[in-house]
């Protein structure tokens, strides 16, 4: 593998859950496999969990890991060509990644969506400019459309709690082909289509290898582009996707027709305890950082049906898996 940017990097996403499960299960099989290789994490946004457990993946792989917050510690960066560069922006791109490159085997990036610019952030140009200017393999820590690492960790999560019901509580209620619903939830500001997006390419692949089946739920004028929705079902009634669901993925995002705003703040889409009883005794999911109470009741998240630590605790096994393929085909 030379790229992890979209659900299309992967042939068959059985196999690479399976890989990601026999990980977890030894995740020190491998920890000769990244001797003397060097992995640099390029930071242009926050992070908790991208950062932390894609060093700890690369760690128990044997690999050095160096990080960068290029926001904060770097030059501003010009990314446009045929600039004079006589503003703010002291390095360019090209010279950023390539050096960049030099330094390392696999380099991980994130850089979230401007929200100013549709075409911009859904070009990806920035992403796209790095991986080809940096010259080596490139792992993508969340771009302007997707977060693969994180819809990786969120199909793990499912997949294995589907395939072994008794996971958690002994109790047998999962399906083997459980129904998993993408659900809008409320914000104070509006946040990236990226996670949602990247949630619902990876749900319908798997929904199409017969894993499970999926619906998206949000209110009016918060459809996502249909590039990362064909193959689902949709609709704007909530319970409607609610019922019978066995697991519902909580997470807001602003609008792509009318381009980053928040539209409204539709009363009614927080998820909390009333709204599970009409479900399959569903699990309850959320990439996090969670607002609580806005986004998510806190007695969900406090209770035995939230899976949000169990999502976070695959993020490393998830990363280690496509650092291991990155890694054999070096
Ligand atoms: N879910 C996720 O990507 O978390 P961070 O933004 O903290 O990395």
């Amino acid at each position: 593998m030379k790229r992890f940017f979209s659900v299309n990097d992967v042939q068959n996403l059985r196999d690479l859950v399976n890989e990601v499960v026999l990980i977890k299960q030894s995740p020190f099989k491998y920890q000769d496999l990244g001797k003397n290789k060097t992995l640099g994490l390029v930071f242009l946004n926050p992070s908790l969990r991208t950062r932390l457990s894609t060093q700890k993946a690369a760690t128990n792989l044997g690999m050095d890991v160096m990080v960068m917050n290029l926001d904060k510690d770097g030059w501003a960066l010009e990314t446009r060509d045929g600039v004079v560069m006589n503003g703010s922006n002291a390095e360019h791109i090209r010279e950023a990644a390539a050096v960049l490159g030099n330094y390392c085997d696999i380099l991980g990036f994130r850089s979230f969506a401007k929200l100013q610019n549709q075409d911009e952030d859904y070009s990806e140009d920035l992403f796209n400019k790095f991986v080809k200017f940096c010259n080596i393999p490139v792992v993508s820590l969340e771009s302007a459309t997707r977060h693969p690492l994180q819809s990786l960790a969120d199909l793990v999560t499912i997949l294995e709690l589907a395939d072994n019901s008794t996971y958690f509580s002994g109790e047998a209620h999962v399906k083997a082909r459980p129904k998993v619903v993408l659900t809008w939830a409320p914000h104070i500001k509006p946040l990236p289509q990226a996670v949602a997006n990247s949630f619902s390419e990876w749900m319908i692949q798997a929904q199409s290898e017969s894993l499970l089946d999926f619906v998206i739920t949000h209110p009016e004028g918060y459809d996502l582009a249909e590039d990362f929705t064909r193959g689902a079902a949709i609709t704007h009634h909530q319970d409607e996707a609610l019922a019978d669901a066995d697991f519902i993925y909580v997470k807001n995002w602003s609008g792509y027709r009318d381009y980053g705003k928040l539209l409204n703040n539709p009363e009614g889409w927080m998820l909390d305890s009333k709204m599970l009883k009409q479900t399959n005794s569903a699990k309850v999911m959320h990439c996090l950082p969670v607002r609580r109470d806005l986004e998510l009741s806190s007695e969900i998240l406090d209770g035995p049906d939230a899976l949000v630590i169990q999502q976070a605790g695959n993020r490393v096994w998830a990363a280690q898996a496509i650092l291991k393929r990155m890694l054999e085909n070096l």
